[in-house]
């Protein structure tokens, strides 16, 4: 049964230490649009996710494994890098697209951040179309939780802080313990405050905004929906599937 009074948010991929998570279960949250994605792609048969920091570390392992059946993925200020196969928006991993296929995975900051919890003790991937499916599997686990959010750049990304919040208020039924950690009264508090209308506060957020000057507007709308989706995907040894 989890803790709830060690359960915590982390705000960003760089506001932590790597080593505090030894012996931690993480959650990656990058609700636009890397952990949406990853979510997306294992639900429409990608057999594989392989997350990386940058292009050099992409192109050695794409040269490392049989091309046929490997795609290169990613973007970097949300724009498909060039001479990849797909860049990041979830809409692109339908199962013709990625069925049966490993995908390289390079993106600004998600796959930083994941990269970043590799050492951690479990580490799941987290959006809103994954969220009771991952609230169901925290409940369970016995080691302290950390949510880190992935944010933009080093800052607070206001769509990551309100999925932790939601994964905070539902793994405490709406009541959280006086002893909880900071991050996770702050996120808790967020999400309490705008529980009935989070899509709207995803839209306003500034990685919306930036994503709506890509004219990539429906990728919101898509990573605002709650539940679609009942997979975790995981990471091991250095790879994620489902
Ligand atoms: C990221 O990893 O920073 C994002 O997923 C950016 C994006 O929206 O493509």
């Amino acid at each position: 049964m989890a803790n709830l009074e060690t359960l915590d948010v982390y705000l960003s991929a760089h506001s932590f230490p790597e080593e505090e998570l030894r012996d931690k279960v993480t959650v990656v949250i990058d609700v636009l649009r890397a952990t949406s994605t990853i979510v997306t792609a294992l639900q429409n048969g990608a057999k594989e996710i392989v997350p990386v920091e940058d292009m050099g570390e992409a192109s050695r392992i794409a040269q490392s494994v049989d091309s046929d059946n490997i795609l290169l993925c990613g973007e970097r200020d949300g724009i498909k890098i060039d001479g990849y196969d797909l860049g990041n928006s979830p809409l692109e991993y339908t199962n013709e697209m990625v069925g049966g296929k490993t995908l390289i995975f390079n993106t600004t900051n998600g796959t930083q951040a994941i990269k970043k919890a590799v050492g951690s003790s479990a580490l799941y991937i987290a959006s809103f179309l994954n969220l009771s499916a991952v609230v169901d599997i925290l409940r369970k686990e016995e080691k302290d939780i950390v949510l880190i959010c992935a944010g933009w750049r080093g800052r607070l990304a206001l769509e990551d802080l309100i999925l932790a919040g939601n994964i905070v208020y539902n793994m405490c039924d709406g009541k959280l313990v006086p002893e909880a950690r900071d991050g996770a009264k702050v996120a808790f508090g967020l999400y309490e405050k705008y529980k009935g209308d989070v899509a709207s506060v995803i839209h306003s957020s500034n990685h919306a905004v930036r994503l709506k000057g890509l004219e990539v507007e429906n990728d919101i709308d898509y990573c605002s929906q709650k539940d679609t989706c009942s997979l975790v995907p995981v990471l091991n040894k250095g790879i994620i599937t489902r």
